[in-house]
């Protein structure tokens, strides 16, 4: 399996990511109100910025990701009796029936197929869980310029009737961040949407 973060893995949790990340859950937490009875899985989980602060309110939180890299800073932060389960791998490995809360933060452009993904993420949750994915929004594909991935970005029109396809009630799309880069040349805004959905 290739491990595509090795080189950004122990430098990940900088300060902009951290910020990045908690702009996505105060946002998603305006919308699901986790429940301690909930078992939550986040896909592309990476040093668990996200994840680590899910765990608290809820019973169980399976976090998957493909890199070996990210997981090892992530294995670095549990305790003794976390409430986290790491899966190396892809999340077809999980296929217990059980999840009420999936979670995704800018993992889904990484993706090799996003409808085979959104497919199988219907036949792991429970009827009535609730997803939630915060990505990019179409770009030209500079985001990502010198490390090519899947998706640059999503027109959320299109994802929103791919979760429709799979089993999912889109509740909400909106653009929730924006990042800004600036170099000598020019400033590029991505801006970065939140869906929410349910499983029906
Ligand atoms: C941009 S990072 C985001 C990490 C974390 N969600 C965060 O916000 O800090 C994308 C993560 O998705 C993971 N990833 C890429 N492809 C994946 C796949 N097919 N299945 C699961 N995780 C994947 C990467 O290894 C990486 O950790």
């Amino acid at each position: 399996m290739n491990d595509n973060f090795v080189s950004k893995a122990s430098q990940w949790d900088s300060p902009d990511k951290i910020k990045m990340t908690q702009k996505f859950l105060s946002e998603m937490l305006l919308h699901v109100n986790p429940q301690s009875s909930w078992k939550a899985l986040e896909l592309g989980a990476g040093t668990g910025l996200v994840g680590l602060q899910i765990e608290p309110l809820v019973s169980k939180v399976v976090m998957v990701d493909t890199s070996e890299s990210m997981l090892e800073v992530l294995k670095q932060k549990l305790h003794s009796n976390s409430k986290v389960d790491v899966i190396h791998g892809e999340v077809f490995n999980y296929k217990q029936q059980d999840i009420d809360f999936v979670f995704s933060a800018m993992a889904f452009h990484h993706l090799p197929d996003v409808e085979k993904t959104l497919l199988h993420l219907a036949t792991i949750t429970k009827p009535g869980a609730w997803i939630v994915v915060g990505d990019l929004v179409t770009e030209d594909g500079s985001y990502h310029h010198f490390d090519p991935v899947p998706y640059c970005g999503f027109d959320t029109d299109i994802l929103s009737k791919q979760f429709v396809k799979a089993g999912f009630d889109v509740k909400s799309v909106k653009i929730y961040n924006v990042i800004t880069r600036k170099t000598d040349e020019k400033t590029t805004n991505y801006e970065q949407f939140m869906l929410i959905a349910k499983r029906l």
